[in-house]
């Protein structure tokens, strides 16, 4: 039966990958943006967050996504640098995340980083698919603009489709050297045994309807119970990055992943001379789709519940560092939350 309403968190969906694999552009096609064209050399250098609508998600997705079908919220996107310098940040979306999309370029095919955020999704088991990527640049591809993949692979020259087919196999060989039972999604029966190769273009949109009904479906069927959350219980969350904002002095961009957090709440936040405590001036939510690392104009909230991207104002921030725990001290003992936050340092 379906569950309450509201009682449900966001999925968080780390999209992990090589650099220049597409993972932003993914994400552009998916909320309607154009941040990979404003990042200097298209080379993203922090994570970031989206909150995308399950009306979004199921406006994309056409006839595999029936939006009655599903009591998650949407999903929570967080992008993440493929460049190898950012290993620190990849772990760090990694860790955040319920579920992954891994992005491999399906003519460039595995490299050093993919097989980094295999590592990092071993790691943390968190399950994933792989999205292979810029399937439109297979020579002699006939795109069709946004169709499921079955549909526009019925439609390629024989010649294009062998292209394609030999490229998902390598990827899918690739997949088996590092320990992994994959093959294309729908032949996957058992999503929690084997790994699902979903073919997509972020440019055409060929595939991506089919990237998140599998999203939306491995949600829903097997992180129910993870989603189950004390919507009410106190914050807790992991800071992406401090910056300054006009007017609200020094801010957080935060990844909130359980509870709820409210305007003059008390929080604990990790900073470089240990945990700062601090009270919640403001909160600036981005706009439903919006990148939080690019929005300009954020809704001022009362409260928010996880799975959000939220920037906090509060006094006394200048030492707290990226990647450190936040938490909301609420009714509980504030020793207790400051050892919880030190402890994670
Ligand atoms: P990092 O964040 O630096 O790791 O890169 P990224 O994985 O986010 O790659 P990004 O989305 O910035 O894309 C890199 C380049 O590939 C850009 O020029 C995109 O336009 C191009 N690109 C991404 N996806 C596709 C695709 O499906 N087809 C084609 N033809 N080009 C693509
Ligand atoms: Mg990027």
């Amino acid at each position: 039966s379906a569950a309450e309403p509201n009682t449900l968190r966001t999925p968080i969906v780390a999209v992990l990958g090589h650099v220049d694999h597409g993972k932003t552009t993914l994400l552009d096609k998916i909320r309607g943006s154009a941040v990979s064209e404003g990042e200097a050399g298209a080379i993203t250098q922090h994570i970031g967050a989206t909150a995308v609508p399950l009306e979004t998600v199921s406006e994309m997705a056409g006839s595999l996504v029936d939006p009655s079908d599903f009591d998650l919220p949407g999903l929570l996107f967080i992008d993440t640098p493929g460049h190898h310098s950012f290993t620190t940040l990849r772990s760090r979306g990694g860790a955040l995340a319920d579920i992954a999309i891994v992005v491999v370029d399906v003519n460039d095919g595995f490299q050093p980083q993919t097989i980094e955020a295999l590592d990092i999704l071993k790691r943390t088991g968190t399950p994933f698919v792989v999205a292979a990527n810029k399937i439109d640049t297979t020579p002699g591809w006939n795109p069709h603009e946004g169709a499921p993949i079955q549909q526009t692979y019925e439609k390629q020259s024989q010649n294009a489709s062998q292209r394609l087919d030999s490229n998902l196999y390598e990827i899918i060989g690739n997949l088996s050297d590092e320990g992994f039972s994959a093959d294309l999604y729908w032949r996957v029966q058992n999503f929690q045994k084997n790994v699902g190769v979903v073919p997509i273009s972020a440019i055409t949109s060929e595939g991506i309807p089919d990237l998140l009904a599998v999203l939306m479906g491995l949600s829903q069927r097997y992180m129910k119970e993870q989603m189950e959350i004390d919507v009410a219980g106190p914050g807790a969350g992991t800071v992406l990055e401090v910056k300054d904002e006009r007017g609200f002095g020094t801010t957080l961009d935060v990844v909130l992943y359980d509870g709820t957090i409210a305007e003059d709440d008390t929080v604990v936040v990790g900073g470089m001379d240990g945990p700062i405590v601090t009270d919640v001036r403001a909160l600036l939510q981005p706009r439903p789709n919006a990148e939080i690392r690019t929005e300009k104009r954020f809704n001022k909230v009362d409260s928010v519940t996880a799975a959000s991207g939220i920037k906090i104002a509060a006094p006394d921030l200048e030492l707290a560092m990226a990647g450190a725990p936040i938490r909301v001290v609420r009714d509980r003992e504030l020793d207790d939350v400051i050892a919880e936050v030190e402890a994670e340092l």
